[in-house]
């Protein structure tokens, strides 16, 4: 049985077996402990504290940017985006409190959230020209969404920007991905694969669903790693 490092047991005790996949996301933080993430989809913040507290393991200074619907979130959207249950989010106001309680005072202020749907928000944000090194979409699973996701995401890089998406091929994902143009962007389907059991239905008998991240990033940028 190969032994689990250290961080691959925060992973698994944060995220249980099927979360493993998020392990490769420290591999950015390692190469800057500085960097700004945007993570698109915070759900209870899970993988915006595992990225934080191994940057200031390394000694970083990172800045967070979560955007979710939060307590904007109904039944209905749950269900249309894939969200599962157990990732429903909490208020704003609450996640905040927790994130920041859970970092401590060093990076407390350096964390943001913003409520509302992720559209919306990323154009906000590139009107106010912001820009992210590291960018994680996770939020809405549907193409239109994670298709609008990614499109905005475009103008939220600079040439050394690295966009991850997570859960390919699934939902809108795989069909997104695929859809990326070669030529202006280099695209990974990173290694580790989390395998998750399903119940087969009529439209879909595959009684497994792969989970991995994809990274993308532009073409005359140098390999992430
Ligand atoms: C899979 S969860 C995110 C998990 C989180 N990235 C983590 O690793 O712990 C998806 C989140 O996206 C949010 N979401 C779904 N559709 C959204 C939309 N259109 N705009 C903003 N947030 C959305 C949901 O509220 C949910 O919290």
């Amino acid at each position: 049985m190969r032994l689990l490092g250290r961080r691959a047991k925060k992973v698994r005790r944060d995220h249980g077996r099927s979360g493993m996949r998020y392990e490769q996301l420290l591999a950015y933080v390692d190469a800057n402990p500085s960097l700004s993430i945007l993570e698109i989809g915070v759900a209870r913040g899970r993988n915006a504290l595992l990225m934080l507290e191994h940057a200031r393991s390394r000694g970083g200074t990172p800045h967070y940017t979560g955007v979710d619907v939060f307590e904007l979130m109904t039944e209905e959207l749950r269900r249309a985006e894939n969200t599962s249950a157990k990732k429903r989010p909490l208020s704003r106001e609450q996640t905040l409190a927790e994130l920041r309680k859970s970092v401590g005072a060093e990076l407390a202020d350096r964390i943001e959230l913003h409520c509302g749907f992720s559209h919306d928000v990323l154009e906000r944000f590139i009107e106010e020209g912001r820009r992210f090194d590291l960018i994680f979409i996770d939020a809405g699973h549907s193409f239109e969404a994670v298709s609008g996701d990614w499109e905005r995401c475009q103008r939220l890089m600079g040439p050394d920007s690295t966009v991850v998406f997570d859960d390919y091929p699934n939902w809108g994902v795989g069909p997104t991905v695929s859809g990326i143009d070669p030529t202006r962007w280099r695209v990974r389907v990173l290694e580790r694969a989390d395998v998750v059991p399903r119940e087969p239905t009529e439209d879909d008998p595959a009684t497994r669903r792969s989970f991995q991240l994809v990274e993308v990033r532009p073409a005359m940028s140098p390999p992430a790693r």
